[in-house]
């Protein structure tokens, strides 16, 4: 993917050899609207065919009506789907990255690169501060500190709250993922893959906090039939990872994303029992700025305080890449289920994930600025499979905990439905109260006809008998007759 400020033919020269470039692509064209009164920017796509596994490609972009026009030497290097099946992958994992404050973790995801080979990165939203602010420039100038890393390692991507503007549309054009259309429809921001011994799913969770609520259960229904297909498959992609942008749990001091936020909520009841029930092994998340590691657990419950053979998905919130809004600071008293917490002023920071074989996944969180080891840990699974013995929505099995998408809308409407309900009984049960009452004072209106005649059939009747039968019953005559007025 590239883009132009001028409208023109490109093509993607590509090949083996960095000397000839055996085969020619050309591309597919999408205009960003002007917004600002600044010229629109056009953004190319180019898909590349008859590639073999586990070579090395280079490639450059060229004008077709002027050749002399083109791009830099890019290369890549495509997966053996038999040699890379068993052997151990890489992956870089963060979210929130500004277009000015991403070069320290670019370079230093460069050197890495450079010492230990990645196999994709994965960018858990929120890109640039925003893709489409002046009128698309910042996304220009984001897209231009990740080339050195996207033009040459598979950068998988989930959207966040800063790509909302505007229908998603900046990231729904500057990006693309496998087996979607491009660009990718609103209501399909989606997407999930294999990559040697992992099923990765991409998920959105800013189907919660748009209009686009009817998303949230098109995006339900898939990633149930997504994860009960990865289950079938789990021999050969035993580990399932998920990642999505704002987090189900945090130890952050923002209240509206960490403690009683109704909209995180929504996040961790839509998602969490499915990701329970299906055995996602690990969630990977951000939004925060900050990193935070948590113990297994489901639904605020730690299921254990080790990594070894959990029956309950472990949380990573990574999403200090480099923010334009500062480090998001954590509590001085976290909850329980929070294993490791890293916040500092000026955080820039990145997890890699090695896949190391079938039953053990190593997680470190690198400072980006010195390249140092913040935290890392092993998480071991020799039982791959759903934490919810026989987890299945099929064949009619249908359980509320993870098979029924229920939309936050319909959330508050049942919530204010069940809120009239008691409000309703509560009038009847005063009504009844009160009549009950009246009877009570009507049927004993001799022993007490003062009290009836002048108060009996006010509302307060109820406390005026109860204090006239509380005298002892040789002076309730005459109480009743020289102190009504006690009442
Ligand atoms: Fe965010």
């Amino acid at each position: 993917m590239w883009s132009s400020r001028d409208l023109t033919d490109w093509l993607v020269h590509y090949g083996t050899s960095q000397e000839e470039f055996n085969f020619i692509k050309n591309s597919a064209m999408f205009m960003l609207p002007d917004d600002h009164n600044n010229s629109a920017r056009y953004i190319y796509k180019a898909e590349l065919h008859r590639l073999e596994y586990g070579k090395q490609y280079f490639y450059k972009i060229v004008s077709e009506q002027s050749p002399d026009i083109q791009s830099s030497v890019f290369s890549f290097k495509t997966l053996d789907p038999k040699k890379d099946r068993e052997r151990s992958l890489r992956f870089i994992t963060y979210g929130d990255m500004g277009s000015t404050r991403s070069a320290v973790t670019v370079k230093s995801i460069q050197q890495y690169h450079d010492t230990h080979p990645l196999d994709a990165i994965l960018h858990i939203g929120d890109f640039a501060y925003d893709l489409m602010s002046d009128s698309g420039k910042v996304g220009d100038d984001f897209m231009k500190e990740i080339q050195p890393i996207a033009s040459t390692i598979p950068y998988m991507t989930s959207p966040g709250n800063h790509e909302i503007p505007g229908d998603f549309l900046s990231y729904r054009i500057r990006f693309s993922a496998p087996g979607i259309d491009w660009p990718m429809p609103l209501n399909k921001l989606w997407y999930s893959f294999d990559i040697g011994l992992v099923h990765f799913i991409s998920y959105s969770t800013e189907v919660y906090f748009t209009y686009m609520e009817s998303s949230a259960c098109e995006q339900f229904d898939w990633l149930k039939a997504d994860l009960e297909k990865a289950n079938q498959n789990r021999d050969k992609t035993p580990w399932v990872i998920a990642f999505g942008h704002r987090p189900m749990y945090c130890s952050n001091t923002v209240r509206d994303d960490c403690s009683n936020a109704t909209m995180r909520r929504w996040v961790k009841q839509g998602l969490e029992p499915l990701f329970h029930a299906f055995g996602v092994d690990l969630v990977l998340q951000a939004h925060e700025h900050s990193y935070e590691r948590l113990y297994p657990l489901v639904n605020g419950i730690v299921e254990r305080f080790n990594y070894t053979n959990p029956r309950a998905p472990v949380h990573v919130i990574t999403g200090a890449a480099g923010s334009m809004e500062g480090t998001n600071f954590m509590r001085r008293d976290p909850e329980y289920w929070s294993a490791v917490q890293q916040d500092k002023v000026g955080f820039n920071s990145y997890g890699v994930l090695d896949i190391i074989n079938r039953t053990h996944i190593r997680y470190t969180q690198i400072e980006a600025t010195d390249n140092s080891t913040l935290d890392s840990f092993i998480l071991q699974q020799d039982n791959h499979g759903p934490f919810v013995h026989g987890a299945s929505c099929q064949n009619g099995h249908s359980n509320l905990h993870y098979c029924s998408c229920i939309l936050p809308l319909q959330r508050i409407i049942i919530g204010v439905v069940l809120l009239a309900v008691v409000a309703i009984l509560l009038i009847v049960c005063v009504i009844l109260g009160v009549y009950y009452s009246s009877n009570r004072c009507n049927k004993n209106k001799m022993a007490y006809k003062k009290f009836r005649t002048k108060h009996c059939f006010k509302s307060c009747c109820f406390t005026y008998r109860h204090r006239f039968y509380q005298l002892p019953s040789d002076e309730r005559d005459s109480q009743s007759l020289l102190n009504g007025e006690v009442c």
